[in-house]
């Protein structure tokens, strides 16, 4: 039987961490919607037209190590308003939630247009300076040169676009429970996560 966890969010505030706390929890598969996105803007960098891209997304596109930079990040949301880019990430995406033994599934659009039958969606949030300082830490770890200013200015400019955009933009849907973790520590999110889905999945 499957049981579709949906979690969406702006960047930066904690969904990654608690998708996968979540899903090691209850043994469920994770998909990271935004690594497609961000494959298909790598691709665009590259040279490539949008829908092309998208459209011939392989398995190795997912693994390259530079998805997780800031000009990935930018060309993500670029790509990610186009329709057609969209369109072409449905299938995949619908097909990872709804196998055998339960999924949780994060990004922007999950609970309100991707799997809106799921049994338990989570919209997290947290203040645009917390994930500006939690993106800077995670950047600078990586070894990526960037200032927190730039890092705030960035998240504003992308959360701007995906907020805005006419398809699928990012929103909770009216059924998700809000978690604003800005003044929670990973624990303390991941617990008030694990128990609401826990409450859905009796
Ligand atoms: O979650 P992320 O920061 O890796 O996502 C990168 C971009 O991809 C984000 O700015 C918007 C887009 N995205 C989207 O439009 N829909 C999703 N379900 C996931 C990501």
């Amino acid at each position: 039987m499957s049981f579709i966890v949906a979690i969406d969010g702006p960047a930066a505030s904690g969904k990654g961490t608690i998708s996968r706390a979540v899903a090691a929890h209850f043994g469920f598969a994770h998909l990271d919607t935004g690594l497609l996105y961000r494959a298909v803007g790598r691709r665009v960098l590259g040279g490539e037209v949008p829908g092309d891209a998208a459209r011939g997304l392989r398995a190795e596109d997912l693994k390259a190590d530079d998805l997780r930079g800031p000009d990935v990040a930018q060309a993500a949301s670029k790509v990610a308003e186009i329709r057609e880019v969209r369109a072409a990430l449905v299938d995949f995406q619908r097909a990872f939630a709804t196998r055998a033994g339960g999924a949780v599934l994060d990004g922007r659009d999950i609970g309100t247009v991707i799997c809106p039958e799921a049994q338990a969606k989570l919209y997290v949030t947290a203040s645009d300076e917390v994930r500006a300082g939690r993106r800077y830490a995670e950047l600078v770890e990586r070894g990526i040169e960037t200032t927190p200013e730039k890092v705030l200015l960035d998240l504003r400019e992308r959360d701007a676009r995906d907020s805005a955009r006419a398809t699928a933009p990012l929103k909770a849907a009216e059924d998700a429970v809000v978690l604003d973790t800005s003044g929670m520590s990973i624990d303390q999110a991941v617990a008030a996560a694990i128990a609401h889905v826990t409450a859905q999945h009796r």
